[in-house]
């Protein structure tokens, strides 16, 4: 019998994600949230357990060394946060995007000469992992591909992490560089050689269409995410896996197994 617990200091716990996924963080027997970091008002439900702080290097100095730090903040903030955390010996899961790939490439560094785990997971739904799965695949053999992403308006950084992400593994995986998009901007935003469009419109949450072009022939992968819910089954996969991941890693699939079969 499994009698692991993983305790868990969630920053952003006020926020969309944080608010959506605390329930079901609550519900699983094998979860604890330790803390929680917002500079909003505790919840009046909060349970006793739960530290509450505006503040992370006060919630830092209250945990212990291997508890989770899960970051549904911001890029910005979670830059600001994650040295601060590996620094108190807890493992990190970063959920929040907009990262810039500097803070990435530092966080790289500093875990190639330290021990420590840092997981960035920017899309925890398990149907955008397999449309990025997907993607990759057909990139193989239809080169020529673009991705347009739609997000409600609030959501600050554009392209999606989820759309740099497919862009980048397309672009590893088709073995030749992409056309240039010369500097028509209506063509798209260049990420590693694929076009990005971007959308930012009241009615969406989180949507992505993949669209190869083939001989007489068009491939779209699509992904809609219908509600916040679908983030919950991959985000508990990425806290049960959390011990197979060592250094950097980014993407789900680190911690995905083989699947139901
Ligand atoms: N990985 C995924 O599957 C996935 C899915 C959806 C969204 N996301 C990403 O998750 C992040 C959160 O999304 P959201 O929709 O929940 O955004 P949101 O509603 O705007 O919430 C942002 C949260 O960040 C906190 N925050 C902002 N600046 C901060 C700072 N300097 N220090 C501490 N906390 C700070 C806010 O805290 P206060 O309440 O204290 O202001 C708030 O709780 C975004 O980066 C989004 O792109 C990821």
């Amino acid at each position: 019998m499994n009698t692991t617990t993983y305790r868990i200091n969630l920053a952003g716990a006020s926020g969309r994600m944080g608010k959506a996924m605390w329930p079901g963080l609550a519900e699983a027997p094998d979860v604890d949230v330790v803390g929680a970091l917002s500079r909003q008002a505790a919840p009046a439900d909060l349970p006793w357990t739960t530290r509450w702080s505006a503040d992370a290097t006060t919630l830092l100095a209250e945990s212990r060394p291997g508890d989770i730090w899960l970051d549904l903040t911001t890029g910005e903030a979670a830059t600001a946060h994650v040295p601060l955390a590996l620094e108190a010996g807890l493992r990190i899961i970063v959920g929040a995007t907009g990262m810039a790939s500097s803070a990435l490439d530092a966080w790289r560094a500093r875990l190639e000469t330290h021990p420590g785990t840092v997981l960035v997971v920017p899309n925890f739904s398990l149907g955008a992992v397999l449309m990025m799965r997907f993607a990759e695949e057909a990139a193989r053999w239809l080169p020529d591909v673009a991705i347009i992403e739609g997000h409600h308006p609030a959501k600050r950084d554009a392209p999606s992490g989820t759309a740099r992400r497919t862009a980048e593994r397309i672009a590893a995986s088709r073995g030749r560089a992409g056309k240039s998009l010369g500097d028509q901007q209506a063509m798209g935003l260049d990420v590693s050689g694929v076009p990005v469009h971007a959308l930012r419109l009241p009615g969406l949450l989180a949507h992505q269409e993949v669209v190869f072009g083939g001989h007489g022939e068009v491939l779209t992968i699509r992904h809609d995410a219908m509600g916040r819910e679908c983030f919950l089954p991959g985000l508990l996969l990425a806290i049960r896996g959390l011990d197979r991941v060592r250094g950097l890693a980014i993407g789900l699939e680190h911690v995905l197994g083989e699947g139901t079969k």
